[in-house]
């Protein structure tokens, strides 16, 4: 099944699913790993400081292998695309879906890119996100304030931009969630009566079960996890390293760390919520 109808059940079925950020082979081994005993689909997500670090060479082909492996289906997503040629390239090397991050941009500008964007990834069959408001924290190299997003302005924004799928900022805030980041589900259900559309919720690292079903349950299909994968993974290095020589022993705990998560992560997001 394509990225297009694995979203439109999934908010029509009410579940989302996982996406994930990945950096190098051992941490996209762990994450096929876990979508395989899951026995679920999930977005493999980059950013560009990973393109940067990794290449897209051995990006896509790590992915393209991985996928060839896998029993279900993976998907290969751009996450917080800013630089517009390189989303461009993402599309044109088979990328599954992409995201143009304009949060930062004014709204008009923030909508003609996306539009066009959205056009030029849809004449290829690639799935297009877009974001309103702006997610607050530290993403790579992507740092901003939290703007809450408006309702009626991610109306006029989904019109005009026509994203398969809208991220919001709800309260959401990038990196490890502290005891002051709340979630405005409130405003969640005010903006998908408004839309009527599939939400994506970025900066969701540590949240509990019932906050990510009740997400789900308003239109949320895709929900961002990276901090809490590389913590695990880290740890799982600073552990082994004390004991350990091989790089083989340390980077394979540390991959354990990283399919342990996200598994129940995948798990909890699977389930349906009514
Ligand atoms: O785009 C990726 C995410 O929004 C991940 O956020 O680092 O808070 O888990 P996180
Ligand atoms: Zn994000």
């Amino acid at each position: 099944m394509e990225l297009k109808s694995v979203i439109q059940k999934a908010y029509e079925e009410h579940y989302a699913i996982g996406a994930f950020n990945f950096y190098n082979l051992e941490s996209g081994q762990a994450l096929a790993e876990a979508s395989n005993i899951a026995g679920k689909p999930i977005i493999m997500m980059v950013t560009e400081t990973t393109i940067d670090y990794a290449g897209l060479d051995f990006i896509c082909s790590i992915f393209d292998t991985l996928n060839k492996q896998s029993k279900k289906k993976l998907f290969l997503h751009l996450d917080h695309g800013k630089d517009i040629e390189l989303i461009k390239e993402c599309i044109f090397r088979g990328f599954d879906s992409v995201m143009f991050d304009g949060s930062s941009q004014p709204f008009e500008q923030n909508a003609i890119i996306s539009s066009e964007l959205r056009r030029i990834a849809h004449r290829k069959g690639v799935v297009f996100e877009a974001e309103i408001g702006r997610v607050g924290g530290q993403e790579d190299s992507v740092s901003s304030e939290l703007f809450k997003t408006n309702p009626s302005e991610a109306l006029r924004f989904y019109d005009l931009a026509k994203p398969d799928m809208l991220a919001v900022a709800i309260g959401n805030i990038h990196g490890r969630k502290t005891a002051a980041e709340h979630l405005d589900f409130s405003l969640l259900a005010k903006i998908q009566d408004t839309i009527s559309a599939p939400i994506v919720l970025h900066g969701c690292s540590g949240r509990s079960a019932k906050e990510y079903s009740v997400a789900i349950a308003e239109g949320v299909v895709k929900i961002n996890i990276d901090t809490e994968l590389r913590e695990a993974f880290t740890s799982g290095v600073k552990h082994s390293i004390r004991k350990e020589t091989d790089p083989r022993k340390i980077l394979g705990i540390a991959k354990e760390g990283i399919r342990k998560q996200a598994l129940e992560r995948i798990r909890i997001f699977s389930k349906t919520y009514h």
